[in-house]
């Protein structure tokens, strides 16, 4: 979830914003009718208006959207965007778009609805000819030497442990998640390697699979697997987050190895990486062996599902043959929505039910948070 701070920074970020400057400069002509995906405060649906587009439809899902309209008054364009809270997915235009503009990235463009999202939209609403921002995103990899990265994970539950209690169990779990770093040219052990290419303008699957494989230039203790993005936004206008490049907003991914490995120069390092996007969040896979002279030396097997917490039984819920009984929430919440569009104001709403569920609510002002937060799904 984003807030106020998250946008600002992203705004902040002089060579992330100029690069979307130039590249709608580039894209947006008089007249052009524009679609911005996930507006946020509204930036690339002003920045449009002020060069020239004709109608603009900025599409959030974000409450952020209330300030984005303030911002488009504050800049005398709110009479040509049309602001509209939702995922763009369940959303429908009036008509085609010349261009669509969007930053859904996280860390790296595998993130969260990212990737539907943007195919959806270039079938739905691209006009033949149009114009996607960003165009293509790479993503590269390298091996890293990371000691203090490391040291984030390999310190916890191991340090400072009162009566000595062993606590690998919850330990092991930590070497499962990736997280954001920076990386310095100095501590990269390989040569980047570019092993995808998302091109917007194509792209149909959310998934990645590849195996990155690559020969070690040097010798020092490798400690995981650093991945990154570059953009090509359009023809031209580019921005990279490779080691050695200034750092943006968005970082680079450290996906830890079990244990750190002495890497001797000329050693191959295999890595199977695969990210899969189940129920709107992925799933990131790394199998990672460090071969010598055809010996492997440490085969790791590592995935972000082993990092979840799951509820076994929660789990079980979703089977296919599972039967569903309802519960109290449920009960409520059908009674609630019952009483909805009969003319009852809220308080009514709360009233009967308190007088229904006494156990739960024992006065009515106890039932008005449940009351809310049914209209707040189901209700207009
Ligand atoms: C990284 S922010 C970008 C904000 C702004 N466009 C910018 O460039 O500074 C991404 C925004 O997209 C929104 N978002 C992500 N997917 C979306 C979708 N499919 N439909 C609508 N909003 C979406 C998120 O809520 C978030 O506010």
């Amino acid at each position: 979830m984003y807030s106020l701070f998250g946008y600002g920074n992203m705004i902040a970020d002089r060579h992330r914003m100029n690069a979307y400057v130039k590249a709608l400069e580039g894209c947006i002509k008089p007249g052009s009718i524009v679609l911005d995906i996930g507006t946020g405060t509204g930036i690339c649906a002003i920045l449009a208006c002020k060069l020239g587009a004709k109608q603009v439809y900025a599409i959030e899902s974000n409450s952020a959207i209330a300030v984005a309209k303030l911002a488009a008054q504050d800049n005398d364009c709110g009479d040509k965007i049309e602001f509209i809270q939702a995922m763009s997915v369940n959303v429908d235009l009036p008509e085609k778009v010349d261009v669509i503009v969007s930053d859904l990235r996280g860390i790296l463009p595998f993130f969260q609805e990212h990737i539907p999202s943007i195919i959806d939209a270039r079938s739905r609403f691209l006009q033949t000819g149009g114009t996607m921002i960003p165009l293509r995103d790479r993503l590269w990899g390298t091996l890293v030497h990371a000691p203090e990265l490391y040291h984030s994970y390999s310190s916890l539950w191991q340090q400072d442990i009162p009566y000595n209690l062993n606590l690998e169990s919850p330990r092991s779990f930590l070497f499962h998640a990736w997280k954001k770093c920076t990386i310095s040219l100095e501590q990269c052990l390989t040569e980047p390697l570019l092993f995808a290419v998302l091109d917007y303008a194509q792209i149909s699957t959310p998934n990645l699979q590849v195996k990155l494989e690559w020969r070690a230039e040097k010798a020092g203790l490798g400690h995981g697997i650093c991945l990154w993005f570059d953009s090509l936004l359009t023809t031209g206008v580019e921005f990279s987050n490779a080691p050695g490049q200034p750092d943006l907003i968005y970082g680079k991914a450290f996906l830890p190895w079990l244990e750190p490995v002495a890497i001797a120069s000329g050693d191959r390092i295999i890595c199977d990486l695969k990210a899969n996007l189940v129920g709107g969040q992925y799933i990131w896979q790394w199998n990672s062996k460090i071969i010598t002279g055809g010996k492997t030396r440490a085969d790791f097997k590592q995935s972000t599902f082993n990092a979840k917490l799951i509820n076994r039984e929660a789990l079980e819920r979703r089977s296919l043959d599972y039967i569903p009984q309802v519960n109290e929430n449920g009960i409520i919440t059908s009674f609630i929505l019952s009483l909805m569009d009969k003319n009852n104001n809220l308080e009514a709403i709360a009233r009967e039910c308190a007088a229904l569920f006494p156990q739960r609510f024992p006065t009515w002002k106890n039932a008005v948070n449940q009351v809310r937060e049914v209209i707040d799904d189901y209700g207009q």
